[in-house]
């Protein structure tokens, strides 16, 4: 089974790119709603949250975890890989970032999360690592993530709030975006729009499930012990908020049944 956390239903964005490029394989995704939203919280709170979840998944046998959750892959995907060594952990951060390295002709690259993902400075410190001449432009953008779960993608107060976030990267001429947050694919025609379509924009997901498709290939004996009935997936989160069976089936097109559980 393949693992997936995130801290709700966002990083059903990341499943749905599973579905895409690793059909065949076993999915059991945990969404920690009742602790949503991750995004805001201190680097403490999202570590301790990303353990429980982790654990969780060990225990229902997941043989790889992919961090989902962009907030978490920033500020607690080390200590998740210290504390269980025994256990694959993917993030949604390097392959999107490596990937807009390539992509960007004149190495100017834009950030987008919460405020925890901007805060932690990770994305900065890679892109600086895989090539010191990048200009890098960051930006928490926190009123996107209920503008998204709320269904207001189409409208112009959200095209006039991601104007706002973003005039400082259009002004310097950024030529690559990358979405560093789970719920932000649900916008990408407005980042599109208001980039005046010149940007190239990275969506992590995508990444990750190539690198997790890389991995398998590299290392069969893991691959082996990955079951591969889609039609088992499972979904777990730890509370039934406001509207999330909406929130969900808006993200995989289809409607899903999720098992609630509690994780203290
Ligand atoms: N999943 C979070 C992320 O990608 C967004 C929602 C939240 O703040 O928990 O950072």
């Amino acid at each position: 089974m393949i693992g997936i956390f995130d801290s709700g239903l966002g990083g059903l964005t990341v499943v749905k790119q599973f579905l895409k490029y690793l059909p065949q394989y076993r999915i059991m995704y945990f969404g920690d709603t009742a602790n949503l939203p991750y995004g805001t919280k201190s680097r403490k709170a999202i570590t301790n949250y990303s353990i429980k979840n982790t654990e969780f998944l060990i225990k229902q046998r997941a043989k790889i975890i992919v961090i989902a959750c962009h907030s978490a892959s920033s500020v607690a995907a080390l200590g998740l890989r210290k504390k269980f060594p025994q256990i694959p952990i993917f993030d949604v951060i390097k392959g999107g970032l490596t990937k807009a390295v390539k992509e960007s002709k004149h190495k100017k690259i834009g950030i987008i999360g919460t405020a925890a993902t901007i805060k932690s400075g990770v994305h900065e410190k890679f892109l600086k690592s895989l090539d010191p001449e990048i200009k890098v432009f960051s930006q928490a953008c926190p009123l996107l993530v209920p503008l998204i779960e709320e269904g207001f993608k189409a409208r112009p107060e959200t095209k006039r709030i991601v104007r706002y976030y973003l005039r400082e990267m259009k002004s310097q001429f950024i030529d690559t975006l990358v979405l560093a947050c789970t719920h932000y694919p649900l916008l990408y025609k407005v980042f599109f729009e208001v980039l005046n379509k010149r940007v190239k924009i990275i969506d992590p997901a995508q990444e990750v499930a190539g690198e997790v498709l890389e991995f398998l290939k590299k290392n069969p004996k893991i691959e082996k012990q990955i079951e591969r009935d889609s039609q088992k997936y499972k979904f777990f989160i730890s509370d039934k908020p406001y509207r999330y069976e909406e929130f969900s089936q808006r993200i995989l097109g289809k409607k899903i049944k999720f098992k609630v559980v509690n994780l203290e």
